[in-house]
């Protein structure tokens, strides 16, 4: 794997450091957060690695609120990064950071509803502020540019750029959870769909873990209705990868430092202070998500049940401050300092205090001693999208003595098994974890932590960055292999002279939505005199096959087409008709399924208002377009996984899954079958296939290479063409009949 652009171009809301004069001059300070951490460290090796073949700097855009007004813009840059500030004003920023960020998605996508607040002016200010950054961005962009987007303040930003600059690469990593559908569907209409369109914007969007990544890709489809397979997304434009990408911690940085000059002297003198008391320790930003008043609860457990640890253990909570100007977290300090109060208060002896709590940043020398020395590692958030700490605290066990206890509900988790690994609204379990954590046999300890080592070694943040950048470069390469061609002069002209040079020609024209517009009910979806003219005027060109291939039941075909010489197939392909002959079954199959069936779509049609059964003869349809779209899409997931039950036992049946209905139907024929087998033994000059939605994806894969093959909407599909709607289409159909 290996870096495979000129320039990387980061976009975050926080610049990597706060700015400062001092009487000597100028002082930066590393900002707080898993974010700042992460890309720092990637900054640092991406000079020195080959992996990362980049001659430039990277340049990173944030908000400039930590530079002083008077600091000189060319002290901004370093040896690592040139700086693209973005000025957002006050007013903005606070109902920007303080409100739409802060107040609803961080507490929303980490689960916590009841905290989010629901203003239309954040959503207003959210808008403008990741205008703010595109109108930034646009102005420092180049060719062969990759911008990386981070994280939930500038959702929106992928798909603002896009528009402004459509070939250019962007990715985007979210550094928080993604939550499930019911939880997202809480923001209204115009706020999700804004959101998701925002971050499909972009090529690849990545996620810390595979949970994550599902429900976004669950989100997409409910929002917008795109197909997607797996994890590839189908937008009107292009295709979009979501994966998975555990971001990683440098770990020689952070295992190397352990026996550091600076990290020797501070853990001598926190040895001093300790004396010979074992040590638990945690370090967090102020946050709800951190569980910090459940783990100080936990250890109070702790302290109860086991009485014979007290005297012994020293809890050090480091809390980092962070965003103590919001409401929630100003309120939730005090509730700590008094939680703290009151447990030494209660256990506290003359020469010994239980907890000792800090409201502080720390140096990177203070926390690799801190990491070091513990004897437990007591990491416990209520909901985090990765935690850094965690992984930085195994990278810290040089000596390999301390023992990690570690939320479930941190996406750290999924990679760092071997941890003692607790419920964080479970007191007795935390207290037990920290008993066994303690009693822990040195052998036991060694065996853990020497698999969560190799894995965070192997798995690190430049492997992170790397596997990021190969998957955006992939998704490019499949969006090239897919890209929507739309049908242009160019197109159209190289059609009619082959359509001229052609003294035998057959053309598949599929119905609703390629030759009709779709209707409320099918039966009002009735092709107009003009179009059926267009038909009956090819039809009669001694020279043209032309073939009606659609879903609908015969009698609907039949009456549509009376009269014109066409052939007609029916249900996707289990009915045949030639001009002047009589209907022919393709295919012999039972249809005994129904009676089981049936009762499950009636069932759906109670349970979602406005939808409906079609029954055809080889087939069921559930229609879903008159019902409101985000609850039969609920319904629609459901109905599919009770359907899969039954299709599991019934081999031959499949489920069709067409533009706002959901069809089932023998699986041995289809659309592409039946095209084929009308092409057998006939040498055509000229073919050509049109049709607007996936069941017409089987006749496209089935028609050979030479095939004018076109699919009706902007989207990605296996033919090789798209026109916009079915009036441009039409229009084309005019121009040949012309002909
Ligand atoms: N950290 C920091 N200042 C401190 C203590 C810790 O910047 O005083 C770093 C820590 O090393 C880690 C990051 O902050 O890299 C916290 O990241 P994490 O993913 O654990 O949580 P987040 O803050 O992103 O929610
Ligand atoms: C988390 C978020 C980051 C954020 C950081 C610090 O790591 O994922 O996006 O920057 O916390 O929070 P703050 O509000 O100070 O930027």
């Amino acid at each position: 794997m290996e870096a495979n652009f000129k320039r990387l171009v980061i976009a975050a809301y926080r610049l990597p450091f706060k700015f400062s004069k001092t009487k000597n001059g100028y002082k930066t300070m590393q900002n707080s957060g898993g974010l700042v951490s992460a890309i720092l460290a990637l900054s640092e090796k991406f000079k020195k690695s080959k992996d990362f073949r980049v001659n430039e700097k990277i340049l990173w855009a944030g908000i400039d609120n930590n530079i002083p007004d008077d600091f000189p813009s060319d002290k901004l840059n370093n040896k690592h990064f040139n700086i693209c500030p973005v000025h957002i004003p006050a007013n903005t920023n606070e109902l920007y950071y303080g409100g739409f960020c802060n107040d609803l998605i961080w507490p929303l996508f980490h689960y916590f509803p009841t905290y989010s607040v629901f203003n239309n002016n954040y959503f207003k200010a959210y808008e403008e502020a990741n205008t703010l950054f595109c109108n930034e961005i646009i102005k420092v962009i180049k060719p062969g540019d990759f911008i990386w987007i981070h994280d939930y303040q500038l959702l929106l930003l992928p798909e603002m750029l896009r528009k402004k600059m459509p070939d250019v690469t962007i990715g985007f990593f979210l550094h928080i959870p993604f939550p499930s559908f019911e939880i997202f569907r809480l923001l209204p209409r115009k706020w999700r769909e804004s959101i998701i369109n925002g971050m499909l914007g972009a090529d690849l969007v990545g996620f810390h873990t595979h949970d994550y990544t599902q429900h976004f890709i669950k989100c997409v489809k409910r929002t917008t209705g795109f197909e997607c397979h797996q994890n590839v997304i189908l937008t009107p434009n292009k295709l979009v990868k979501a994966d998975a990408f555990p971001i990683g911690i440098d770990f020689d940085k952070f295992h190397g430092a352990c026996f550091d000059k600076p990290v020797v002297k501070e853990k001598e003198q926190i040895k001093k202070q300790l004396s010979g008391q074992k040590l638990v320790f945690s370090v967090d930003r102020l946050d709800y998500t951190k569980g910090l008043l459940l783990r100080l609860k936990g250890f109070e457990t702790f302290l109860e049940k086991y009485p014979a640890w007290n005297g012994k253990v020293i809890f050090n909570m480091v809390v980092v401050p962070s965003r103590d100007n919001i409401k929630q977290y100003e309120k939730m300090k005090k509730e700590i300092e008094s939680t703290v109060g009151r447990i030494n208060g209660k256990y506290s002896s003359l020469s010994w205090r239980p907890v000792i709590y800090q409201y502080k940043s720390l140096s990177f020398n203070e926390l690799i001693a801190l990491y070091d020395l513990s004897d437990v590692g007591l990491i416990t958030p209520l909901r985090d999208g990765m935690n850094l700490v965690a992984k930085e605290y195994i990278a810290c066990q040089k000596e390999n003595k301390g023992v990690l206890i570690l939320s479930e509900m941190a996406g750290a988790a999924a990679e760092l098994t071997e941890a003692i690994i607790i419920n964080p609204v479970d007191n007795d379990e935390m207290a037990e974890a920290i008993c066994s954590a303690l009693e822990m046999k040195t052998n036991e300890k060694h065996v853990r932590l020497k698999r969560m080592q190799d894995r965070i070694a192997n798995y690190n943040v430049f492997t992170w960055a790397l596997d990021f950048f190969a998957q955006t470069a992939d998704a490019k390469i499949q969006q090239n292999q897919m890209s929507v061609k739309y049908v242009n002069k160019q197109i159209v002209s190289q059609i009619k002279t082959s359509y001229l040079n052609a003294a035998k020609r057959i053309l598949f024209l599929d119905y609703d939505g390629t030759l009709v517009s779709f209707a409320k009910y099918p039966e009002l979806a009735i092709i107009d005199k003009k179009t059926l003219s267009i038909i009956n005027q090819l039809s009669k060109d001694p020279k043209n096959t032309v073939v009606i291939i659609s879903g609908r039941d015969k009698n609907f075909l039949e009456k549509q087409f009376e009269g014109l010489d066409v052939t007609l197939v029916a249900e996707h392909g289990y009915f045949e008709k030639k001009h002047g002959k009589d209907w022919k079954e393709t295919v012999n199959t039972a249809s005994n399924w129904k009676s089981i069936v049936m009762p499950i779509l009636k069932e759906y049609v109670n349970r979602c208002n406005g939808s409906f059964i079609e029954e055809k003869t080889g087939s069921l349809a559930w229609h879903y377009r008159n019902a409101e779209m985000d609850f039969a899409q609920l319904r629609l997931h459901e109905l599919r996984d009770d359907l899969a039950e039954i299709i599991r036992h019934k081999t031959d049946l499949e489920i069709l899954e067409g533009n706002k209905v959901l069809e089932i139907k023998s699986g041995k024929y289809d659309k592409g079958q039946t095209a084929a087998n009308l092409l057998k033994n006939k040498n055509y000059e000229f073919i050509l296939a049109a049709g607007d939605d996936k069941t017409d994806e089987t006749m496209f894969s089935a028609l050979p290479a030479e095939t004018f093959s076109i699919r009706i909407g902007k989207c990605s599909s296996l033919a090789k063409y798209n026109v916009g709607s079915y009036i441009e289409f039409i229009a084309l159909l005019a121009n040949l009949s012309d002909m």
